[in-house]
């Protein structure tokens, strides 16, 4: 069974808001992901977690045909993706994990985008990125976004990320969120997170992209 970290209520509504206010440069990250995984010969993507569809957004308007599916398991969520791209007939948007898609079918690129902080890694995190390297053809890219770093890099990046916030925040509200990342999400250095994609069938990954906290990670199924 794997851990899921709901996203409800005012968390769901508001969570384009919030990403765009506390993630810098998302927005570049997100356009550029079609170019990332455009060296795959088949167009076959799975976006794990893919929330509002914010990634998917992306493909479907990139030049090369993609067949996405986006799956995720906060129906409140999936629902706002659904609303913005039902009418995309090359998307399937399904509400749950990872686990419950058939194995058969295999995938030529996935994308995992400010998930895997969420997870514990007492378990979680690898059974997910397992889950992932099954339903994947060897060779497949896999390009991963989250908050990674060892205690001392994440408190260090959390002193920058504070000064690449937009003005006008409020500060109790900025110190509640850093304490929040700081010390309740499950980060884990770099070094781990590269031992975790390898134990679950991934190369040693590429960290090609850093904003403060938030690093961009690239590997290929083995
Ligand atoms: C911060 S949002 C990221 C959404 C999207 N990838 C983006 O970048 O906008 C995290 C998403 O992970 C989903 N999630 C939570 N637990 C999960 C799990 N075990 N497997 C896959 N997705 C999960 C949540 O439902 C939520 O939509």
């Amino acid at each position: 069974m794997n851990k899921v970290e709901v996203f409800e209520n005012e968390r769901a509504t508001g969570y384009n808001q919030f990403v765009e206010t506390w993630i810098p440069n998302y927005h570049y990250f997100l356009d550029r992901l079609p170019k990332l995984l455009s060296d795959t010969d088949q167009k076959d993507l799975l976006v794990v977690g893919c929330g509002t569809g914010n990634e998917i957004e992306r493909f479907v308007k990139a030049p090369e045909q993609w067949t996405i599916t986006g799956i995720d398991p906060s129906p409140e969520m999936i629902k706002q993706a659904k609303d913005k791209l039902h009418f995309y007939n090359k998307v399937s948007l399904i509400e749950g994990l990872v686990s419950k898609l058939d194995m058969e079918k295999k995938y030529s690129a996935a994308t995992l985008l400010l998930v895997l902080h969420f997870l514990d890694d007492k378990g979680n995190k690898l059974n997910l990125l397992k889950d992932i390297a099954d339903r994947l053809v060897s060779g497949a890219t896999f390009v991963i976004l989250d908050i990674t770093g060892d205690k001392k890099q994440i408190q260090q990046n959390l002193k920058v990320l504070k000064l690449l916030l937009p003005e006008g925040l409020d500060e109790e509200q900025i110190n509640n969120r850093l304490n929040r990342i700081g010390n309740e999400l499950f980060t884990v250095s770099e070094q781990r997170l590269s031992e975790l994609l390898q134990e679950a069938g991934f190369e040693a990954p590429l960290r090609f992209f850093q904003s403060s906290i938030y690093m961009g990670w690239l590997t290929k199924k083995k």
